[in-house]
């Protein structure tokens, strides 16, 4: 692979972080930036100044969407070391959703090793406090100005970094969800796997709807007989039972999400009777009349563990008290956070570090 060309911009004065983040509203000064063409494949690539995009209005993926993107974080620990979550695992998931999209997959290797150095050049952006992290969003899209429809023939891949905090406005208190059947996100053998636009734009009517009587986000059902619980707008769901805790399995419509998958090594750790499976929102509603549905949580790179306060489905309220001491989400929330700022034992090999100077800046 090529060098990577530097551009970076000149006097940069010190980052002063706002003190609350929220989620994705602030931008670091650099990016990084690589091209696709068929004839070179994936070259010239850039660590450059962030700026806008100039395109051209039949650029393929606007029109058609093709595109793909994923989110993954890095953290500084106290002594200022960093590192990031789970990197290759992400951008394996990202090649997973190109593939999908008739996207050309990347070299993760290459990409990683830009990613840290691009983080090393932008560490004084990563906030320290705790839920706080700066967000990686990776996206590729077709780049080509043409209206016929068919895969692109060139593609850009830009990696943009963002300090966040919470990514609710309720920050890391109990969420409202309710569970729609008046519309579907996705059915199986779509793309509803893949971390693609389409996902997000078609839950966006329902997550308004919800919005307006004061949910925070939706929990969809299948697609097709709308009984089998899927996933919440950016989270995977979990089901705390008496006797296991449960997740829908990945069918084929549901995200494969890395903290999912975090929290499911956790539990089998922690000797947790931990399943994934077919859920049915009937069998919630009656082992939740019984006193067996003893916790509600969400997992996800932006929402780490939410704890869910009330899910609704039709007139059924389902009401969860996070309020007393055998509280799994905390747990969980706890020891991925705890890992994740350097405190705990990485046992799983979690964290890559960046804390090497490939660049002098
Ligand atoms: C993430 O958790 O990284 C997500 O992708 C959610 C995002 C769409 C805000």
């Amino acid at each position: 692979m090529e060098k990577i060309v530097y551009n970076l911009k000149e006097n940069r004065s010190k980052v002063s972080l706002p003190t609350n983040l929220g989620f994705g509203q602030v931008f670091t000064d650099h990016v990084f930036e690589i091209d696709y063409n068929e004839e070179k494949g994936w070259h010239n690539p850039s660590i450059k100044v962030l700026e806008n995009l100039q395109m051209h209005p039949a650029t393929m993926f606007i029109h058609y969407g093709q595109a793909v993107f994923d989110g993954l974080k890095a953290f500084k620990d106290e002594d200022g070391n960093v590192s990031i979550f789970r990197p290759e695992r992400h951008l394996q998931r990202l090649n997973n959703s190109s593939r999908r999209l008739c996207i050309p997959e990347i070299d993760v290797e290459f990409v990683l090793s830009a990613l840290k150095e691009l983080i090393w050049i932008e560490k004084d952006w990563i906030p320290t406090s705790k839920g706080e992290s700066l967000y990686i969003r990776p996206f590729i899209y077709g780049v080509d100005p043409f209206l016929g429809v068919k895969p692109a023939s060139n593609y850009k891949l830009i990696i943009l970094l963002s300090p966040v905090g919470a990514y609710y406005p309720e920050g890391f208190k109990p969420v409202k969800i309710l569970v729609t059947n008046d519309y579907v996100r996705a059915v199986r053998k779509g793309i509803g796997e893949c971390k693609t636009p389409a996902n997000y734009a078609a839950s966006l009517y329902a997550g308004e709807e919800a919005k307006k009587l004061g949910f925070t986000q939706v929990l969809w059902l299948d697609g097709v007989e709308q009984k089998y619980i899927e996933e919440v707008g950016t989270m995977n769901i979990f089901i705390r039972f008496k006797n296991e805790v449960a997740t829908p399995k990945l069918s084929g419509s549901i995200l494969p999400g890395v903290t999912r998958d975090s929290v499911i090594q956790l539990l089998k750790e922690w000797k947790m009777n931990i399943t994934e499976r077919v859920i049915s929102i009937d069998e919630v509603v009656s082992e939740f009349k019984k006193g067996n549905v003893l916790e509600v949580f969400g997992t996800g790179t932006a929402a780490i563990v939410s704890m869910v306060g009330l899910l609704k489905y039709k007139e059924i309220e389902m009401k969860f008290d996070f309020t007393h001491s055998d509280n799994l989400a905390a747990r969980l929330f706890d020891k991925i956070t705890e890992i994740q700022y350097g405190k705990g034992e990485d046992k799983f090999n979690w964290l890559t570090h960046v804390s090497y100077k490939a660049v002098e800046v």
